[in-house]
């Protein structure tokens, strides 16, 4: 059985802190899972560190669709969140209903994130009325980075600020489950996070959050000319695949790999069988 909505609730009434990772294959979904991480989000975040794109803006519904199977290929046990690419949502509550109803439908997830707080808050009562759980997320929403003129920290005004806590709570109210909280100055988040009963998920928001999540490609050092701020690279994973990869290209070249360790060897029988067939 895998991690629950409530499950998650119940981990902010017990006061346990909740991490949450990206995943978007096979391969990293297995090993968060195994690791046991209760949730990992598949995250439009792909769209940089997967597809190569300067935003997550071109990302599709089918891109999502794609790399949530992958994932729910390799986990058992996590809740799997999958995220919604702009203009899946954001045209009508139809459109939002039809896409998140795919993601869960056609790709496995367990729920859906999207992008925004009291202007959202309507798009995420009708997809929770119709048993699809909602991730929120507010302050910084890459969606929206050309109306918000580049990734930067949001709230850091009185004004900005309660308008942050009214999405927060638009949202609640509406029935999301969780809220990311990305970028919002620490004090903030703090407070947003003791007035809501939900769990809120930091990314740059500091330590009161009720859990956190990272970018995996950011946190295990994939790429090495992305650090933000707000990511701790736990390992500097580029690093070893360069110096791996390119002691299999020296060895391929010097003729010392592969050796007889890594090469499969005929019967000597049919060997020599062979010699005498093959002339
Ligand atoms: O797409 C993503 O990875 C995200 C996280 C940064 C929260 O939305």
């Amino acid at each position: 059985m895998r991690i629950t909505i409530s499950d998650i609730k119940e981990m902010k009434a017990n006061g346990a802190k909740i991490p949450m990772i990206t995943a978007y294959d096979y391969t990293s979904a297995r090993i968060v899972d195994e690791i046991g991480l209760p949730i990992i989000l598949v995250g439009d975040s792909l769209g940089q560190v997967v597809l190569g794109y300067d935003s997550t803006i071109p990302v599709t519904v089918e891109d999502m669709v794609h790399h949530i199977k992958a994932v729910v290929r390799g986990t058992q046990k996590a809740h799997i969140v999958g995220d919604m690419p702009f203009m899946s949502y954001q045209t009508n509550s139809y459109d939002a209903l039809r896409n998140a109803g795919r993601l869960l439908q056609e790709a496995g997830a367990q729920s859906v994130k999207l992008e925004g707080g009291v202007t959202m808050a309507p798009t995420v009562q009708r997809l929770v009325s119709r048993g699809i759980p909602v991730m929120g997320h507010i302050g910084l929403t890459p969606q929206s980075v050309n109306q918000l003129g580049g990734y930067k920290v949001q709230g850091k005004t009185v004004k900005a600020a309660v308008r942050l806590m009214e999405d927060a709570r638009a949202l609640e109210d509406a029935g999301a489950f969780a809220v990311v909280l990305e970028c919002v100055p620490e004090d903030l988040s703090a407070l947003i996070t003791e007035k809501l009963s939900i769990p809120t998920i930091g990314i740059g928001a500091g330590p009161n959050c009720d859990g956190q999540v990272q970018v995996f490609h950011d946190m295990l050092g994939i790429l090495s000319d992305f650090k933000p701020k707000h990511t701790k690279q736990y390992t500097n994973l580029n690093d070893i695949i360069r110096g791996s990869i390119q002691q299999y290209a020296e060895e391929v070249r010097g003729i010392k790999f592969p050796t007889s360790e890594h090469s499969y060897r005929l019967n000597p029988e049919i060997l020599s069988e062979l010699s005498q067939q093959v002339t």
